[in-house]
């Protein structure tokens, strides 16, 4: 069975071992398979027990789902599997908190901070960096708000590939950037933003031979699909009405609308479920482009204290534009105070996400204030950050006057200072 890179936009094919980000159009392309592929679920459960790579993995487990690549070029920590917990207002116990805050009793939140670098990328990362081995890359790179800086720093090292990091000076979480440095990346802080630094590495790659690492490269994107299968999975391949996830470079919003039209069309699932991108209000080029029906697209220039996703040009817009028409999905935009708001209450249920994560929650609460999606639907938030990627954000939202606020006690080291701080809980 073979793939080939194909053009969304123009049709243009090219061979799939071809170093290649993009169609000579400009758009960035995706990878198809020429033949037909046999799966059905059952090939997928049956490898739910396994404990040895590939199959361990929760991205190789779909392996048919994704380019071929050989055995010994799989570097795989392994990711994925991560748990996808049931946060409705239906719900007993504190979970519940989040499906109240939504106005759902069926709320899932999936969380990708689950897996080896604490975030979503791994998924793509474990792909994309398998492609530079077989590939026999002499360096990768990318540019990044941090996340896919600290994945592709941790894979290349298991790899042993030289790898450049282009992050934006002083906008990167500081759990982002200690990763980047421990796990070995030559790391080149970047005197611009996001989007100065996306374009510089695009240059980069191209001029000095390094192979490319964004979600740009389709192979990244083929990896970040496996979150929409692991999920049908989860839920016995009956899946939700809605998948709410926050949207900044637009790779895994692109990634989820290919890996359901998939799913559909192999008959693994016979609903699709419908995508809603959320962006923060201050980076919200794609939400623009969403309210004049995609006839216009924008870039700003972006600002907002989930840092993840600010980003103001992203690079797979044509890929995740097609993934909100096919699945009828919409895209929404939160204020910061929105997105800071609903961390808080996924935090204070016991699960805890970055700033950028809780986007999906903030998002779905909106939506189902607006009346978009019903309080009787089935939702899945993707949390797609650890708590601990960010924590000056969350101490500074705590430190402050916000409705869920949490303020420490500064006590003297005496017993009744200590019971006289405790009494009101007691
Ligand atoms: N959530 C988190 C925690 C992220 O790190 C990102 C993107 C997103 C959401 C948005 O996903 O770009 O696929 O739309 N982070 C990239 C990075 C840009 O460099 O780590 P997207």
């Amino acid at each position: 069975m073979s793939h080939i890179f194909s053009c969304g936009e123009c049709g243009r094919r090219y061979p799939i071992d071809e170093i290649r980000y993009r169609c000579d159009c400009g758009a960035p392309l995706e990878i198809v398979s020429e033949g037909p592929i046999h799966v059905s679920r059952n090939t997928f459960d049956a490898r739910l027990g396994v404990r040895q790579l590939p199959y361990a993995s929760g991205v190789w487990r779909f392996r048919e789902m994704l380019p071929p690549l050989d055995d010994a070029h799989i570097v795989s920590r392994p990711e994925g599997n991560t748990n996808l917990y049931s946060v409705g207002a239906d719900e007993a116990g504190g979970f519940r908190r989040i499906g109240e805050y939504a106005g759902l009793p069926s709320l899932h939140v999936k969380h990708e901070g689950e897996n080896p670098t604490a975030s979503f990328k791994d998924r793509g990362m474990t792909v994309g960096v398998s492609q530079a081995v077989a590939l026999g890359a002499s360096a990768v790179a990318c540019a990044s708000t941090g996340n896919t800086s600290a994945s592709l720093a941790s894979y290349a090292a298991q790899a042993g590939i030289p790898c450049f990091v282009f992050v934006p000076e002083g906008k990167i979480a500081s759990g982002k950037l200690a990763q980047t440095l421990a796990y070995g990346a030559v790391t080149l802080q970047i005197k611009g933003d996001f989007d100065a630094a996306m374009k510089l590495v695009q240059e980069v790659c191209a001029r000095l031979n390094i192979y490319l690492l964004n979600s740009v490269n389709p192979f990244r994107i083929e990896g970040q699909k496996t979150i929409a299968f692991e999920l049908l999975q989860q839920m016995d391949w009956e899946p939700p009405d809605w998948i709410a996830l926050p949207a900044g470079n637009l790779g895994n919003t692109a990634a989820l609308g290919k890996a359901l039209l998939e799913a559909r069309e192999l008959g693994l699932i016979s609903k699709l479920p419908r995508l809603a991108p959320i962006q923060a209000t201050g980076a919200n080029p794609f939400y623009q482009s969403y309210a004049t029906s995609f006839t216009e697209r924008f870039s700003v220039q972006a600002d907002t204290v989930a840092t993840a996703i600010k980003i103001g040009n992203p690079v797979s817009y044509e890929r995740a534009r097609k993934a909100v028409r096919e699945t009828g999905g919409v895209v929404a935009e939160v204020s910061d105070s929105a997105i800071l708001e609903a961390k808080a209450v996924i935090d204070r249920a016991g699960i805890g996400c970055e700033p950028a994560s809780a986007a999906s929650i903030a998002g779905a609460r909106l939506l189902v204030e607006s009346g978009v999606i019903k309080p009787t639907g089935r939702v899945v938030a993707i949390l797609t950050g650890h708590i601990l990627k960010d924590t000056e954000t969350t101490v500074n939202y705590h430190m402050g006057d916000g409705l869920y606020a949490n303020h420490p006690h500064v006590v003297e080291a005496q017993f009744d200072e200590v019971s006289a701080a405790l009494e009101k809980y007691l």
